[in-house]
């Protein structure tokens, strides 16, 4: 007899591999008699989530920069109280393979954070797991070809399925010590990623001369990230809300995204001029005292603003620029990624992963 009186995946999944782990999960509860429905994560208001003693809920994500990407932290945070409600968290992370060698991803803080999360709300949390599902961060390397994909994917299934069996049968399934370790010393730079990486990440992409201005990747962006912009010649503008989920740069039936190699250096010079240096340099001239929040952590705070705005400035008129076709040229042939195999789930079509999950 089932444990739950039901299931219910919620799934936030850029290139397939979160999603593909959510219908093996789904297909193990239809297995144990529990029926599972698998939802999209940015499609869902938390509110709705249905809470209750027999209720099972999982949130199924990518890692990002060792933690949990942005969306399902604030996801999280917003669902309901979950009053005894069961849950567990899954995060896919990047499993290589070099030859014959198979290499763990590495989640850190990514699934114990979400599930301190769900804990702190009232859920009962049953279990955690970190899955090594192929890395799809395409704006660093090339993708796996379809065949590593697949042996990689092939691995991930048994361990995948131990884990939601043990969810099912009512044990508790708590993986990934070791990882969480790492994670919890890795903070910092998990912090960087979500207050400065993401942003930047953002700011790189752009689409070459091959885009023909089909506007899917804005279509399907589970973030709503991208803006066609130009009423003769559409091309695709990021925003700051892209997650780096790699979708558009997966899915481009033209593998015209590209994420700017030499861009991120002219980027890193423009947003590292100490505005706040200058700033704190005429205030001392005019406030006396201003002088005391040299070194600290005011600093910081002053320079971040200019961060963004720095970051929003340059990229509009990277956009500009990229539209002339020489120019973009210029920036298409010296990014990396130009010459990278795209990626995404071997098996997942963008229909299926979409906006709306079917
Ligand atoms: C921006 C970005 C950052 C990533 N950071 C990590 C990481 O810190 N550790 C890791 O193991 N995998 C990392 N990955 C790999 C993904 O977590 C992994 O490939 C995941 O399975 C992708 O799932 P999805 O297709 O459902 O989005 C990263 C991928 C991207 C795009
Ligand atoms: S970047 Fe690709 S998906 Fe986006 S509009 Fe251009 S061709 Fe279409
Ligand atoms: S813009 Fe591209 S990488 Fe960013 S969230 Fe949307 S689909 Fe993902």
């Amino acid at each position: 007899m089932a444990v739950y009186g039901g299931a219910s995946f919620y799934v936030f999944s850029g290139t397939g591999n979160s999603l593909r782990v959510a219908r093996w999960a789904a297909a193990r509860a239809g297995i144990a008699g529990c029926a599972a429905r698998v939802s999209s994560l940015t499609d869902t208001r938390p509110r709705d989530i249905p809470t209750g003693p027999d209720s099972l809920i999982g949130l199924f994500m990518p890692t990002h920069g060792f933690t949990a990407p942005f969306k399902i932290i604030s996801f999280a945070a917003r669902m309901p109280r979950g009053r005894g409600t069961h849950a567990f968290v899954v995060a896919t992370r990047a499993g290589t393979k070099f030859g014959k060698l198979f290499l763990p991803g590495m989640e850190g803080t990514a699934a114990y954070l979400i599930a301190a999360i769900l804990a702190l709300k009232g859920y009962s949390v049953r279990g955690v797991a970190g899955i090594d599902m192929p890395s799809n961060w395409t704006a660093l390397h090339p993708g796996f070809s379809e065949k590593n994909a697949r042996a990689i994917i092939g691995r991930a299934r048994p361990k995948a399925d131990g884990f939601i069996d043990s969810i099912l049968a009512g044990r508790r399934a708590f993986r990934g010590f070791v990882c969480l370790a790492l994670g919890i010393a890795l903070a910092p730079i998990s912090a960087g990623y979500l207050i400065y990486g993401r942003f930047m990440l953002a700011k790189l992409f752009f689409a070459d001369n091959r885009c023909n201005g089909c506007g899917i990747c804005a279509r399907d962006c589970p973030n709503h990230a991208i803006r066609m912009l130009g009423k003769k010649r559409p091309r695709p503008y990021w925003t700051f809300s892209c997650e780096s989920c790699m979708r558009c740069m997966g899915y481009c039936p033209e593998a015209a995204v590209q994420a700017g190699h030499s861009w991120a250096v002219i980027v890193y010079f423009i947003t590292a001029i100490p505005f706040a240096q200058y700033l704190l340099n005429l205030m001392v001239t005019y406030l006396t005292g201003a002088q005391a929040i040299r070194g600290t952590w005011a600093m910081t705070v002053i320079q971040y603003p200019f961060f963004l705005v720095s970051l929003a400035a340059a990229y509009a008129l990277f956009y500009l620029l990229t539209r002339i076709p020489a120019v973009n040229a210029v920036f298409a042939y010296t990014t990396l990624t130009r010459a990278y195999r795209r990626y995404h789930e071997p098996d997942t079509g963008i229909k299926e992963l979409g906006r709306k999950i079917k």
